[in-house]
């Protein structure tokens, strides 16, 4: 496989919105070398309270496109809702390899001293049997609380067009949590959603000290280098933000896409 890849092909990254700059960010410590198409499906923001129905035939419907167009070497997901309920089809129907993002809970597990962890992700995700299958698996013996956030994901992309956000959206997250019976006793919250480790410092703040954050983008950066090991990296042109819809948002995003080094915006 390795030979036949052409070095100027990109890793795609899809979420519905900002979110999977959180795994760009840990992609580009591991590979930044490789050229990078970000695709955001702005258009079906937010995929949180969307049915799992209405978010598996977008996803599916929009990979489809997006890589019979660009011919990336791998597709990453880096949505958790749209992997907890989409991945399978993704892979049934595509033949690029696909990564994908799923609740960091086998690590929380390990971290918990308490034995009680926090779960935050978006609606639909928390209520997937993907979920109950990883709690069942890797949190055995221990608690699991989950709270689905939706103001989060509002909150991150707010943060990342420069605007200010009301910090009682994060008080509100902890709380959503903690106030779950035995939910004082949480030491590590799971950040079940790509858009959540972009306001990091600010749930830390919310939930204060004694709770550590854990999520998937490390590991997800490092699967993505173990399976392109030995491919070439050669970039033709600066990367690239994909939108599903034009309008002010994305242009307001402008900067700080640069900044995770997506140069050049187009819509879809
Ligand atoms: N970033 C997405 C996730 O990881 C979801 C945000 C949304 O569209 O609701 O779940």
């Amino acid at each position: 496989m390795s030979q036949a890849v052409d070095p100027s092909a990109p890793i795609l990254l899809f979420d519905s919105g900002v979110g999977g700059l959180s795994v760009l960010a840990e992609l580009r410590k591991q590979l930044p070398q490789a050229p990078v198409i970000y695709a955001a499906d702005n258009a079906g923001l937010p995929y949180g309270d969307k049915t799992e129905a209405q978010i598996a035939a977008r996803v599916s419907g929009l990979l489809g496109r997006m890589t019979e167009r660009f011919h990336p070497r791998l597709v990453c997901i880096a949505c958790n809702t749209a992997s907890t309920i989409a991945l399978g089809m993704v892979r049934e129907v595509l033949e690029v390899p696909i990564v994908g993002t799923v609740p960091a809970i086998k690590p929380a597990a390990a971290m918990t001293r308490t034995g009680t962890i926090g779960l935050l992700g978006t609606e639909a995700t928390i209520r997937q049997g993907y979920v109950d299958r990883l709690e069942h698996e890797f949190a055995q013996g221990k608690r699991l609380l989950r709270a689905a956030a939706p103001a989060l994901v509002a909150a991150a992309e707010a943060r990342l067009r420069g605007e200010p956000v009301d910090p009682q959206v994060y008080a509100a997250a902890a709380d959503a949590l903690r106030m779950q019976p035995g939910g004082e006793a949480i030491d590590t919250v799971v950040l079940a959603c790509t858009h959540f480790p972009l306001v990091e410092p600010e749930l830390a703040q919310a939930f204060g000290p004694g709770v550590r954050f854990v999520h998937g983008a490390e590991g997800i950066a490092r699967r993505i280098a173990f399976l392109t090991q030995g491919q070439e990296f050669q970039r033709l042109r600066p990367d690239l933000a994909l939108f599903t819809r034009d309008g002010e948002e994305s242009a307001r995003l402008a900067d700080s896409l640069k900044t995770y080094g997506l140069l050049r915006i187009e819509i879809l």
